[in-house]
């Protein structure tokens, strides 16, 4: 089976030295916060040319805080799209905000021209999400959002590699929620997730809140929460960030592969296009009898997945406090895309043999 995304395989490559690590912090004792924390937080910073990097028990709270440094709360709005994780939606309601979802372009993202007839004086935030780590128009989103005093929250879940000319993505708004969720192409062995930001009060509040306000062990300065990154997680994290930029670039020769190989086929390239600083989390391609093909590939052992079958404002989870709403791009897409399998465990022969089903799929005439 040619898997869409492997993360046994990759858990069992890095197993010797991750277990390696992990007998030092046991012998060490530091369970919380701590050296291994610190380190993972300085590589991450430097990976964000600087910014802080304050590291969270996961992506959801990373956004959640995000939103809370930026005083978003009761009576606000937060414009974002409906074609995401479910997490880019529930943190605007966790933190007593209206969610207000925009309508994407063909190429499955947010832009400043589905946002800009829905900011009111009422919207608090933006939070655009960098999806399938395609890089989302931030700097024309900041240059709308900035002189009406809106606040831009990047959703980077899927964007770790993802660059605006050559520079990782999560630095131009005023803060970005990075995932360290196993599934990501830095993924963790459970969950993580980090807070960025060029700001240093709100680096300030992420650093304390995180860690229920505390000033010292007995004390807090403000009420907060427990959403620390495990010791254990950033040793295995620390060792996995070496190898990064390796899988960075397989995933981007392997779309680069599919790209050409798919051009001149109905199914076609990803639906970013060969757009500069695709980091691939996700290769989606597009195909009108979307289920058939999704079957056939199956049949011959090809592994592919939708994300996401249903926007947001169609799920039960919506339609129970918020407005039915229309967004017709977001639901023609959700009807057509499959993603097709790239991440560095794919072999040459793997990734030829996905194509050539492809091809044959729609030879057959199946479509
Ligand atoms: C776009 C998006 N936003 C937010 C999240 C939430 O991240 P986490 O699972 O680390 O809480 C995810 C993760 O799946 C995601 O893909």
């Amino acid at each position: 089976m040619i898997k869409c995304n492997d993360v046994q395989e990759q858990a069992r490559d890095l197993a010797e030295p991750i277990i390696a690590r992990w007998r030092d912090v046991l012998a060490c004792g530091e369970f919380i916060l701590g050296d291994e924390v610190s380190r993972f937080e300085a590589w991450f910073s430097e990976r964000c040319h600087g910014a802080f990097a304050v590291s969270m028990n996961s992506g959801t709270d990373a956004l959640l805080l995000g939103l809370r440094a930026l005083g978003v709360g009761p009576g606000d709005e937060v414009i974002t799209c409906s074609n995401t994780f479910v997490a880019t939606v529930g943190v605007i309601v966790a933190a007593g905000a209206r969610p207000i979802l925009a309508d994407v372009g063909d190429d499955e993202l947010v832009n400043a021209g589905t946002i800009a007839p829905l900011l009111s004086s009422r919207t608090k935030a933006v939070v655009p999400v960098h999806l399938r780590g395609r890089p989302a128009g931030i700097e024309s989103i900041v240059a709308l959002c900035r002189p009406c005093g809106v606040a831009v929250l990047e959703d980077c879940a899927q964007a770790i590699g993802t660059t605006i000319d050559g520079r990782q993505v999560g630095i131009l708004g005023d803060a970005a929620a990075f995932s360290l969720h196993p599934l990501k192409t830095l993924g963790g062995l459970g969950d993580g997730g980090v807070l960025v930001t060029t700001n240093p009060k709100i680096a300030e509040y992420a650093e304390s809140v995180r860690n229920h306000g505390l000033k010292s062990r007995g004390e807090s300065a403000v009420f907060g929460m427990n959403s620390r990154l495990d010791a254990l997680q950033a040793a295995a994290l620390n060792i996995k960030a070496q190898y990064l930029d390796q899988w960075l670039d397989r995933r981007k020769a392997i779309a680069a592969y599919y790209d050409e190989a798919l051009a001149e086929t109905a199914t076609g390239s990803d639906l970013g296009g060969f757009g500069q600083g695709n980091s691939f989390y996700h290769y989606v391609v597009r195909s009108a009898d979307r289920e058939g093909l999704q079957r056939y590939l199956a049949m011959r052992g090809i592994e592919t997945a939708i994300h996401y079958p249903m926007p947001i404002h169609m799920q039960e989870a919506w339609l129970r406090s918020q407005p039915r709403i229309d967004l017709p791009n977001t639901e023609r897409l959700a009807r057509e895309i499959l993603t097709i399998p790239c991440h560095h465990h794919l072999s040459d022969s793997d990734v030829e043999r996905v194509v050539t089903t492809i091809k044959e799929f729609e030879s057959l005439g199946l479509r």
